[in-house]
């Protein structure tokens, strides 16, 4: 800290929700800033035995102390957002940019009925490719002119520059993931904008200057929604029996899984400037790590594949996650 990045490191569903909720609350975080796509993401947090899905709200929210902040790059939904408001009971601290774009009826309509979008390439059909178009023809509708959002406006580069001038600890908080960036992705298999560390610090308002540290967000193993080229891939079958099926946070549709691939891991690190690794669903890959919160705790196999990422990768693993609940993480920081 003081202004730490996180992304994702694969195709998303890293767990970046998960490690962002921790973040925030161990580390007392003034205010977490999200970047990103829009509400094509879909952050899980399990919080005092509850799961919140969050689509267009900071995953900061169970540190009551955080303010939670939209940039001006991402794409807003407002039902979407006004309903997370809603359930996660954070009115007050909650706030998006007047520059953030507008998703609208007709976006998801484009999105969901295009052969190319949803068919082939198999978007989440919640209108934002359409959006991002609109938006660089310049004929999208802005957040200010949305009546029911007038009351969460707030200048979010300001915002958060001034904390940061202060020495406050600042989260921005990234979405989707390395190979689902529109520059460094799978074209064209990828989503409509580039979601690497420098643009998520982009969407937000802050400069390459003012960030201390990234964090990359890797799973154990990978997962890919939609369609495109995953190295590996297991049959759906096999993929339940490693205990590997999962289903999307929006979509619902299941997963594809991978083993853990050290090469795109490596080039993560790069595109990304990455000073740490988090490393999440250890237990699922390794049975003994469920819950371990301390590194001498978990089992050999899984120190020595910690080990071996952080040999291949040369970058360490600060943080591991052994849960779904957001306590459950092995914290390797100095301080
Ligand atoms: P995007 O922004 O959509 O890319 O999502 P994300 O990176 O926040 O991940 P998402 O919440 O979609 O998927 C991760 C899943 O793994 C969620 O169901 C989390 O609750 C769960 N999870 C995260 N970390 C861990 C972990 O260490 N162990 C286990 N068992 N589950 C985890
Ligand atoms: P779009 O972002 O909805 O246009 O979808 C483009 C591709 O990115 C599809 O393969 C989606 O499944 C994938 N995608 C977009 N957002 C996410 C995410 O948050 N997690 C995982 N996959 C995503
Ligand atoms: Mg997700």
């Amino acid at each position: 800290m003081p202004c730490m990045v996180t992304v994702g490191g694969f195709y998303g569903d890293e767990g970046k929700g998960k490690v962002i909720s921790y973040l925030a609350l161990k580390d007392n975080v003034a205010v977490a800033a999200r970047g990103g796509v829009g509400p094509n993401a879909g952050h899980s947090i399990v919080w005092k035995g509850k799961t919140y899905k969050l689509r267009m709200l900071p995953s900061a929210f169970a540190n009551l102390e955080t303010r939670l902040l939209v940039g001006p790059g991402v794409l807003v939904n407002p039902q979407v957002f006004l309903q997370e408001v809603k359930d996660t009971g954070t009115e007050g601290r909650c706030g998006l940019d007047p520059l953030c774009a507008i998703i609208e009826q007709k976006h998801i309509d484009l999105d969901r009925g295009s052969a190319h979008l949803s068919g082939t390439i198999g978007t989440t059909g919640t209108g934002t490719g359409p959006c991002n178009v609109d938006r660089v023809n310049r004929q999208v509708k802005l957040a200010r002119e949305v009546k029911e959002l007038k009351s969460y406006l707030v200048d979010v580069p300001l915002v958060v520059n001034e904390l940061l001038r202060k020495g406050r600890n600042v989260l921005l908080e990234g979405t989707q993931g390395t190979y689902l960036s529109l520059f460094h992705g799978s074209y064209p298999y990828v989503t409509s904008k580039d979601v690497t560390a420098s643009s998520i610090a982009a969407d937000v308002g802050v400069g390459p200057t003012n960030v201390d540290e990234v964090v990359v967000v890797f799973k154990a193993y990978v997962t890919r929604v939609g369609a495109g080229f995953l190295k590996g891939e297991l049959s759906p079958e096999e993929a339940a029996k490693q205990g590997w099926a999962e289903f999307g946070t929006v979509t619902g549709r299941q997963r594809r899984a991978a083993p853990f691939d050290f090469d795109l891991a490596r080039r993560a690190v790069m595109l990304n400037g990455a000073t740490q690794i988090a490393l999440t669903k250890m237990d699922v890959v390794f049975q003994k790590a469920g819950g371990v919160t301390e590194y001498e705790g978990l089992p050999k196999d899984a120190r020595d594949f910690v080990e071996s990422v952080e040999k291949k990768v040369k970058v360490p693993v600060t943080l591991i996650g052994t849960g779904p609940a957001v306590e459950e993480v092995i914290d390797r920081r100095p301080f």
